[in-house]
């Protein structure tokens, strides 16, 4: 894992055509993949990396702010009435999947000190080193810019990466990190995702790190359905323009929002919200580069995201089994979410 460009210099991507007819091949290739591994199975599933184009990612913005969607403001105040506690006495912090990097602001104020506050953090000055990773270069690289601007004490070192595939140690000194993984990203993974996420994040963390971990609480089924089906419409725009980004980044015929609607529904066996694209009426979708096509009778649904909610301790008993001790676990006034904060054990 390489670090991008140290504080204030930011290292670019070309935006020469070479590059994009390369990124947009292996978009190609890469939900290719993905449709052969789960398109054409019995429910068809398609992962939610692809809600995520520049438009998926705005209507995101604007789920967070909903009234129907709590996750964030309640993570978001644990995050302010736990800051000390979360940054400690780390020299890094590595964020997982940090987006615009809204959310660990109030931890970059406890840990770097703002630029009101002359930069003088918990990590002391010159030595707090922010270490964000997202798949989605400009929005990191544009936080990152402004992030060095913010916290003048602050070395921003971003990654491009996908946060699922890390490979050798994080940045930063052993045992002085701290790994953010929030916002309830955790519960997008199913159970096998997960442990493979828990063990590979055990191998590029040290004896000493930290884990932070934010995380969905079971609650009120129309609670949680409302969050997923917002009354604006918003959420179903969400999903639905998963089937747009499916239609421009690979070759298929037959694939049209107009025979989809939005569903979210509660499974309580699984303890998960599962969004889907049900179909109105009959439809066949075919995609020539794969030789393959399915029908779909109306009625019928694809599988475009799982939001698994937990137990208060569900988690950090799992994390235990990956090398990993529980320090604590938090939730907001009204019991809504969830944040975990682990070590990795100094005998793992
Ligand atoms: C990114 N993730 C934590 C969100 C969630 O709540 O599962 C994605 C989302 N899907 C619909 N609304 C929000």
């Amino acid at each position: 894992m390489t670090a991008g460009a140290p504080r204030g210099e930011t290292t670019e991507t070309t935006t020469s055509s070479t590059t994009t007819t390369s990124s947009a091949a292996s978009d190609a290739a890469a939900l290719e993949s993905d449709l052969r591994e789960g398109f054409f199975d019995d429910p068809p599933t398609l992962p939610p990396r692809w809600f995520y184009d520049e438009k998926g990612s705005l209507l995101f913005d604007q789920i967070t702010r909903l009234d129907e969607y709590y996750p964030t403001r309640a993570e978001a105040e644990i995050l302010r009435a736990r800051a000390g506690d979360i940054v400690g006495a780390a020299s890094t912090m590595v964020e997982l999947g940090a987006g615009t990097c809204e959310k660990t602001r109030v931890l970059l104020d406890v840990f770097a000190g703002g630029a009101g506050a002359g930069g003088a953090g918990a990590a002391g000055a010159g030595a707090a080193r922010f270490v964000p990773v997202d798949i989605s270069t400009e929005m990191l690289f544009e936080s990152a810019r402004a992030l060095a601007t913010e916290y003048p004490g602050l070395r921003v070192d971003p990654v491009v990466g996908d946060l699922t595939a890390l490979d050798g140690p994080l940045p930063g000194e052993p045992g002085g990190r701290l790994v953010l993984f929030l916002g309830g990203t955790v519960g997008n993974f199913d159970e096998t995702q997960r442990a493979a996420f828990f063990a590979m994040l055990r191998g590029t963390m040290s004896p000493g790190d930290r884990l932070a971990l934010g995380f969905d609480l079971v609650k009120s089924p129309q609670r949680l359905v409302a969050a997923y089906d917002d009354a604006a419409g918003i959420t179903a725009e969400f999903n639905l323009n998963m089937l747009d980004v499916i239609g421009r980044t690979v070759d298929c015929t037959g694939l049209d929002r107009r025979d989809f609607r939005h569903e979210a529904v509660w499974n309580a066996e699984e303890s998960r919200i599962e969004m889907w694209l049900r179909a109105v009426r009959d439809v066949r979708i075919d995609f020539p580069t794969l030789g393959r096509g399915r029908d779909l009778a109306a009625g019928e649904g694809i599988r475009t995201e799982i939001a698994r909610k937990f137990k208060p301790d569900a988690l950090v008993d799992e994390l235990a089994d990956h090398g990993f001790c529980g320090q604590a676990v938090w939730s907001d006034e009204s019991g809504d979410f969830g944040l975990a904060l682990v070590v990795v054990d100094q005998g793992a």
